[in-house]
């Protein structure tokens, strides 16, 4: 549904050059939620915007829809007629919601609709049916100010629908909501991608997101993809720094001679007490160092990092029952190296909210 090819953008300015995005290919199937992430300033938002030619690439191609977007020209400040058809095609939803404060809640979803030229009954129609769809029927004739952060958002994705998208972007569209507002959104935007077929390319730096709400995802670095795939896929890939990202798990062996191993834990396997198994087959005592379990895909997953007595040398059948009972078995580092200023359970993407907007009681 959206197809990047060899995506560069460079931005020029005073004689600087910064590349945002190098090279980039994604490639986000029909009907599914992919999820970028990355650090601040690793290019997610430029990747966004080069999506719908808000941005116009450096060089490489986009391809949304089976239509070639880089293709349909235009330099200047106003986009061709061609490009902006098929940008009506594609949704747009923003942390800060971006809102019309002068208009109400109708009048601004019916804003994408005056300008596709639609009749004032057929424009009231249509913004009564989106506001219908998500769940703000009663706050029609609101000014945003009178709505919560919440509501504004639901605002901002019933006007992103009104042209019938296929496809939906989102940069941050939950960064500035609470957390019990954050999964509400969330739960509207699956129910939307269920109930219209809607494909969503979404950027967050919440792993909780990916998590809840992502078929796929991807992990951006100074411009690049450097990892990506179905996220169930990818908790049993070892190695997978996503999947690192999506489950820390932290804790350092309790001395020397011992084997630390990381285990994920997917599907059937999420259920069977193997853990006890394991120390009983093996007459072994096994230390759990840490441990996070979730739900991603309405599937039970975890990741689990334990100590076993002895060199990893020594372990070699405890390692392999766990792999038999279909796993993820990595050895994990049992003296990781002291990273100064490092939290003590890992890597994490989560950057300061910038902003809390209490959700009202709905
Ligand atoms: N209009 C611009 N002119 C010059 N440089 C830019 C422009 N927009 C972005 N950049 C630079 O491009 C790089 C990528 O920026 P981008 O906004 O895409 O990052 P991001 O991953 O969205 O970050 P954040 O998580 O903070 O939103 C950064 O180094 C940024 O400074
Ligand atoms: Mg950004």
């Amino acid at each position: 549904m959206i197809t990047t090819r060899d995506l560069t953008k460079v931005y020029r300015s005073r004689g600087r050059e910064v590349t945002a995005l190098d090279h980039v290919d994604l490639h986000v199937r029909p009907g599914e939620v992919y999820g970028v992430i990355g650090r601040s300033g690793a290019g997610k938002s430029t990747l966004i915007r080069c999506v719908n030619l808000l941005e116009r690439p450096t060089s490489g191609t986009v391809t949304v829809d089976g239509q070639d977007l880089t293709a349909l020209g235009g330099r200047g400040n106003r986009a061709p007629r061609p490009l902006r058809q098929a940008r009506g095609g594609i949704g747009m939803i923003f942390q800060h919601f971006n809102l019309l404060s002068s208009r109400t809640v109708q009048g601004n979803v019916e804003l994408p609709l005056e300008i596709l030229g639609l009749g004032r009954r057929e424009r009231a129609r249509k913004a009564l049916d989106l506001l219908d769809l998500v769940g703000l029927s009663d706050h029609a004739r609101s000014h945003p100010s009178r709505l919560s952060g919440g509501q504004k958002q639901r605002v901002g994705i019933a006007r992103a629908l009104a042209g019938d998208p296929k496809v939906l972007l989102s940069d941050e569209a939950t960064s500035a909501l609470d957390p019990e507002t954050t999964r509400s959104v969330l739960n509207l935007l699956r129910d939307l991608n269920r109930q219209l077929g809607l494909t969503i390319l979404l950027i967050t730096h919440e792993m909780d997101v990916v998590k809840s709400v992502c078929d796929s995802a991807a992990l951006m670095e100074k411009g690049r993809i450097v990892e990506s795939g179905v996220v169930s896929d990818l908790l049993a890939t070892p190695g997978s720094r996503l999947a690192h990202e999506l489950f820390p798990v932290g804790g350092t062996a309790s001395g020397e001679d011992r084997t630390v191993v990381d285990i994920t834990f997917h599907g059937e396997s999420a259920d069977r007490p193997v853990i006890s198994q394991l120390t009983r087959a093996h007459d072994l005592d096994v230390s759990i160092l840490g441990a996070a379990m979730d739900t991603v895909g309405g599937r039970q997953v975890g990741r689990m990092r334990i100590e076993l007595p002895g060199r990893p040398a020594e372990n070699g059948a405890p390692l392999d029952f766990l792999r038999a009972q279909g796993l993820t078995v990595e050895l994990a580092d049992p003296v990781p190296p002291a990273r100064p200023g490092a939290a003590a359970d890992g890597p994490r993407l989560e950057k300061q909210r910038q902003e809390r907007t209490e959700e009202s009681a709905r």
